[in-house]
């Protein structure tokens, strides 16, 4: 197989190389995958870098998110279970090696493409989906009528958010940096949309919304808990998605007590661990919003990137916050053109 493998770390996606590599042996619970999309991800830049908090032994496959289609099955599975795909079915998920045009995974890393879907559509789904599904059904309770705020409504996250918060009912008010992505934000269904970039944002949203009284829901994956704290409402939820600007806020909780409002953490990652149960029931409810056509594919579309060689371009496009939504490479399968 082809595979953009890692010998030593990089200082950046352009010095990343392509190899030609043994086709992955997948273990007896795993399947094989032969990859048609790869997604990138902000930490696969961290990953060929060094600076991830998972780094395998040297040498390893770089990326993560894909989706294709399964060419071999697992020969056994924990007390004899049959597995759950076969030989044809189409597939997306994560696992380790993602940049390659075979992969191997375990069958809780893998999900049934929805219903019509494209490759490259699903390809960027199997973290953010279910990461604002989880965010806001789960863990804030959206409810039809509430107020919900996205920050960086354009991005990964933001545009599954975006999507979501419309699909329970709500009316969502989108930031984001630039004209072009408050208008991808709006495409994506937000009601209303504010450049982040101003100061006096917390102003406008709060005269947004009904009285002034503030949103009910802050879902926040850049670090401006503390500023949004001026525009939330009595009993609002703030959401703790991530620290895309890079600092990790501290906070005086005495305004946590004044607004009488909850913060609430997610970790989507770790619920494999803790709460298992838990994982089935968000997939449920996302696959029902793509099913009803309420959920689509949020696809960087502005540029194509095709093949393992324009990964380096997209993963620079990522890290240069130049694109929206996920940054996603076509993979054609070996022995493919390229168009
Ligand atoms: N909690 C969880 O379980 C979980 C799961 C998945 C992801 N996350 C986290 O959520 C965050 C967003 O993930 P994503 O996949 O949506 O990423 P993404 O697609 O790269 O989007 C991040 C957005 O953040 C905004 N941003 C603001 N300041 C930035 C800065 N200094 N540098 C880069 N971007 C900046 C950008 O929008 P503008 O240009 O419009 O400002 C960008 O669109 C990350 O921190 C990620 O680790 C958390």
């Amino acid at each position: 197989m082809r595979a953009i493998q890692v010998t030593e770390y990089v200082k950046g996606p352009e010095e990343l190389k392509i190899s030609t590599l043994p086709d992955p042996v997948p273990k007896s619970d795993e399947y094989l995958i032969a990859i048609h999309a790869t997604a990138t991800n902000f930490f696969d830049l961290l990953q060929i870098r060094g600076k991830y908090q998972s780094q395998p032994p040297f040498p390893w496959i770089s990326g993560s998110e894909f989706s294709g289609v399964i060419t071999k099955a697992p020969s056994s599975l924990p007390g004899g279970r049959a597995p759950k795909f076969k030989v044809g079915d189409k597939v997306f998920g994560a696992s380790q090696g993602g940049y390659a045009t075979q992969v191997a995974a375990p069958e809780d890393r893998l999900r049934p493409m929805p219903r019509g879907w494209s490759f490259f559509d699903a390809a960027g789904v199997f973290v953010t989906g279910p990461t604002s599904y989880a965010a806001l059904v789960t863990r804030a309770g959206i409810k039809k009528g509430d107020w919900v705020l996205v920050h960086a409504a354009a991005g990964g996250v933001g545009l599954a958010a975006v999507q979501i918060a419309k699909a329970f009912g709500a009316t969502v008010i989108a930031t984001a940096g630039t004209q072009h992505k408050l208008d991808v934000a709006r495409s994506f269904g937000a009601d209303h949309a504010i450049d982040y970039r101003q100061s006096d944002w917390p102003e406008k949203v709060k005269k947004l919304t009904p009285k002034g009284r503030g949103v009910d829901i802050v879902y926040d994956p850049v670090g401006l808990i503390g500023q949004s704290m001026k525009c939330i409402a009595w009993n609002g939820r703030l959401l703790v998605i991530g620290f895309a600007a890079g600092d990790i806020e501290k906070m005086a909780t005495n305004r946590i007590l004044l607004k009488n409002v909850s913060v609430v953490g997610l970790h989507w990652g770790a619920y494999s661990i803790n709460e298992p149960e838990a994982i089935e029931k968000v997939w449920e409810g996302l696959y029902e919003l793509t099913e009803s056509g309420k959920y689509r594919g949020t696809c960087f579309t502005d540029k194509e990137y095709v093949g393992l060689e324009s990964v380096p371009a997209a993963l620079q496009a990522l890290g240069g916050r130049e694109s929206w939504g996920k940054v996603v490479v076509k993979i054609p399968q070996e022995g493919q053109s390229k168009i």
